[in-house]
């Protein structure tokens, strides 16, 4: 037989960052025209996972009494190998023959040199290897099944994580993106198995919608060069944020507001938080320059570099043309968006970021599953 071939998107955080990771808080995502690729074929009696990023050396696994057994330290596999994890608990729960498979994963999501650009890795190589996976037992997960399951699996790894690159990943082109409560998550997954949580009340409050891309604003990404570590980044925040404090309450309610005036922008219904008719540009425009704002806050008040000098100097030029921008994702480093007007000095805010060793990446959006 041959190879199940699965791409996974990459994505880039819009709004939202921070406040996400609190369960119920909105943000926007878009998954983009860049991707990560898992190839599956079935193997004899052992699986292993092959990749050029981390090592030339294979990491082979086979079955033991408590999941999975690995025959050496896997620390940059933890993403795949929770994935494996998570599709062979609800292969046993589904009383599927067990088989093995290898795995050779080809990230399309970094530079030449093999830095990171910070487009969601982890994520596309978890929704990934789940999809191959997903193809080869013949789950039939769907859509939002594959979701679960990827969020499933990244919770295990990274306990604070929102899922919405998990989401971006999975469905493609612009999305909302409300977070799942995870402590509920894995205490479900814990005491009922993976099938039954798959679809259950366990989700109650995750939300995924479609929003429609802004017709009148072009996307455009700076890479600093820098990457970043989100895990250190968030828990830097973390430590420094008291989330029972006024501040952060203020910080919540401010990025929910930022992001659902950019939802109704994106919705195609602008109008100010007073009602008023603005453009949906100019709305969402607003609302990111409001969003960078709020980060900028929230990084003085921790005590973490969230927007670096190359950030500053990236989302200033943007602003500097009537256009907005932001960090994406954690920040301190990684990449920057921008979204600007149709009539902007685009070339000029690019010579700004070239003199400032900012790399202009030409990313576009991957669409939405089930449109391609
Ligand atoms: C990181 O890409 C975005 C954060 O909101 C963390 C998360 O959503 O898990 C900072």
């Amino acid at each position: 037989t041959g190879a199940i071939v699965a791409h996974a998107p990459g994505k880039l955080f819009v709004a939202g960052e921070y406040a996400v990771v609190s369960p119920g808080e909105p943000s926007v995502l878009i998954a983009v025209d860049r991707y990560l690729t898992v190839s599956l074929t079935e193997s004899v009696d052992a699986g292993s996972i092959h990749s050029p990023e981390y090592s030339r050396m294979p990491v082979r696994w086979t079955r033991g009494q408590d999941g999975l057994t690995l025959d050496r330290e896997h620390h940059p596999y933890d993403y795949v190998i929770a994935a494996i994890e998570a599709c062979e608990r609800l292969r046993a729960e589904r009383g599927l023959r067990p088989r093995f498979f290898d795995l050779y994963i080809e990230s399309g999501l970094d530079d030449p040199s093999g830095r990171k650009f910070g487009l969601g890795s982890s994520a596309a190589v978890t929704v990934a290897t789940i999809a191959a996976i997903d193809e080869f037992y013949g789950f039939e997960l769907g859509t939002r099944g594959r979701y679960e399951l990827a969020m499933l699996a990244t919770i295990a790894v990274a306990p604070h994580a929102s899922g919405g690159d998990v989401a971006a990943s999975t469905y493609g082109g612009w999305i909302g993106y409300r977070s799942p409560d995870r402590d509920r998550l894995r205490a479900a997954r814990t005491q009922h198995g993976v099938a039954d949580v798959l679809g259950s009340e366990a989700w109650d409050g995750a939300e995924i919608i479609r929003l429609t891309p802004p017709s009148g604003l072009d996307l455009l990404v700076g890479w600093t060069g820098h990457p970043a570590s989100t895990e250190r980044l968030v828990n830097g925040v973390s430590r420094g944020t008291n989330v029972t404090g006024d501040a952060h309450t203020g910080f919540l309610e401010a990025s929910r507001e930022c992001v659902s005036d950019l939802w109704r922008a994106l919705a195609g219904r602008g109008a100010d938080a007073a009602g008023h008719a603005v453009s949906d540009d100019d709305l969402a425009l607003d609302a990111i320059r409001r969003n960078r704002r709020l980060l900028q806050g929230l990084g003085a008040r921790t005590g973490v570099t969230i927007e670096t000098d190359r950030l500053r100097i990236l989302c200033d030029a943007a602003e500097a043309i009537g256009a907005a921008g932001k960090p994406s994702g954690a920040g301190g480093g990684d990449c920057g968006i921008v979204l600007a007007p149709a009539d902007a000095d685009v070339a000029g805010m690019l010579r700004v970021w070239e003199t400032n060793d900012i790399r202009h990446l030409t990313i576009g959006v991957h669409p939405p599953e089930g449109e391609h």
